[in-house]
């Protein structure tokens, strides 16, 4: 692990003013966000609806900060590839949704973006551990995902700890990004589980200052 990554989650954002929110986490200096989490759910993959891809084309050109794609979505691949396509830097999906992640990462790659793996926090590591090398990213839930603000669950550390260990061993370039109730009270006990990129919803956009929050966050990530 290098600097701590941090990935505002724009679920926790004003829907009616993206592009500021956008911006608030985008300015030069410490309290420049690493990616910007988009959290893209279908109501029916998780019971919340959000956004799709015109609101990521969107995006895209309203800010330059890299878009991390979230998809809790049913039939990644068939949705996941135009995420890429439109010039998102992760596309990130559900292990539970589809019987065939590897070729969905296939199609994330060859249409231009790093490919992410994510695992609910109920969902076992074990099965997918001779996989990991086709993802450029494995995002552990700590919440159930749906919904922004909800309580971090620590046993879902286990698996950042169990993925740290096969990263380090075999030396492997996969960054381990962890969402679900991170917030200065919880970011230390993940960064100290062997966590790359921090997803941040509440804890970023309910601050006065985004930027700051960003900033205060990443420091607590590294000490
Ligand atoms: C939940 C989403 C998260 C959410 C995190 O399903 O995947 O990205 O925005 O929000 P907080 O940080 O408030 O838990
Ligand atoms: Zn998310």
């Amino acid at each position: 692990t290098g600097t701590p990554m941090i990935a505002p989650s724009i679920l926790s954002a004003d829907f009616a003013n993206l592009a500021a929110e956008a911006r608030a986490v985008a300015g030069p200096g410490p309290g420049r966000a690493d990616w910007l989490h988009v959290d893209v759910m279908d109501a029916h993959f998780v019971p919340n609806l959000t956004l799709g891809l015109p609101v990521v084309e969107s995006l895209l050109k309203a800010t330059d900060i890299p878009i991390d794609c979230h998809l809790m979505i049913e039939q990644p691949g068939r949705w996941a590839p135009p995420y890429a396509e439109a010039g998102a830097h992760n596309v990130t999906f559900h292990a539970e949704a589809t019987d065939d992640p590897v070729a969905v990462a296939r199609d994330i790659r060859a249409a231009g973006a790093k490919a992410g793996l994510s695992i609910k926090p109920g969902t076992p590591l074990e099965p997918y551990l001779d996989i990991v090398r086709d993802f450029d990213t494995l995002l552990i839930m700590s919440v159930e995902p749906g919904f922004g603000g909800q309580k971090f669950i620590p046993e879902v550390l286990a698996k950042a700890r169990a993925i740290r260990k096969v990263i380090d061993a075999e030396d492997l370039t996969l960054l381990v990004e962890i969402d679900g109730g991170i917030n200065a009270d919880t970011i230390e006990q993940a960064a100290a589980a062997g966590i790359d990129c921090f997803v941040a919803g509440s804890a970023v956009y309910g601050a006065q200052d985004p930027g700051e929050a960003v900033h205060a966050l990443r420091e607590q990530a590294a000490a």
